[in-house]
């Protein structure tokens, strides 16, 4: 798939925002006990089908990365922002991140065993989804088992100047049926669908989709 142009505009974005977001993000998970769980059963998923790495791709500043790595998964984190990247290799440094795009990553088909996008499939505008779940489907290996998380709605959510950095970024809210559907429609089953209300900070509902893609009998 051709690298969008919304590629640059969102690393831009992360680059200068990445020290910032580390330490808001930082303790996130500690106050949600629900994307903990799902993280946890992903894990065991991932762990007892024992198929390879798991990626967690756009793994920001690395604490989901870390969180499934303390449950016993294989895994590495891959980051479209550079800065990202280095402020997660600091805060982890028996961890790997790498630089990467999801649309497009250097990696063979069927190289992994898990495939983690955790509220990073919403800076892609909405009509690339399905070429970036092509990409998820080439990665994974037969049975590998895939975790995205994202915020629920119709219009995207336009951020000026977070942190009071000159940078602003779209945020896409998706609808879950549409997912699941391109999800389906790319050749993935969809074994477990969440929909949460808001916790904390959050504006709206979040939602979290596991899919499988399908052994081979
Ligand atoms: C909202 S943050 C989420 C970070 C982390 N997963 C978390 O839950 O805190 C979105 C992240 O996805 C990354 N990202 C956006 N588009 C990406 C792409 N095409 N490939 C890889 N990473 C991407 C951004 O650089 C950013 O670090």
């Amino acid at each position: 798939m051709a690298d969008p142009s919304s590629l640059s505009t969102t690393q831009a974005f992360y680059d200068a925002i990445a020290v910032d977001y580390a330490e808001l993000f930082r303790t996130e998970l500690d106050v949600k006990p629900v994307d903990r769980a799902l993280l946890t059963a992903f894990a065991e998923l991932a762990r007892t089908a024992d198929l390879g790495p798991v990626a967690d791709l756009g793994s920001g500043p690395g604490h989901v990365t870390a969180l499934l790595h303390s449950l016993g998964v294989d895994v590495f984190g891959v980051d479209l922002s550079s800065e990202m990247v280095a402020v997660a290799r600091r805060l982890h440094p028996g961890l790997r991140f790498d630089q990467g795009s999801m649309t497009a990553l250097d990696l063979a088909d069927g190289s992994l065993g898990g495939v983690v996008s955790w509220y990073s499939l919403i800076h892609t505008p909405p009509e690339l989804l399905p070429a970036v779940f092509a990409e998820f489907h080439r990665l994974l290996v037969p049975g590998g088992h895939l975790l995205t998380a994202f915020q629920v709605g119709d219009r995207p959510m336009h951020v000026e100047q977070p942190f009071g950095h000159p940078v602003s970024l779209d945020f896409h809210r998706l609808s879950p049926d549409q997912v699941e559907d391109l999800l389906r429609a790319t050749g993935f089953i969809v074994n477990v669908r969440t929909v949460r209300e808001p916790v904390s900070t959050e504006k709206t509902r979040q939602a979290c989709l596991l899919a499988q893609k399908p052994a081979i009998s």
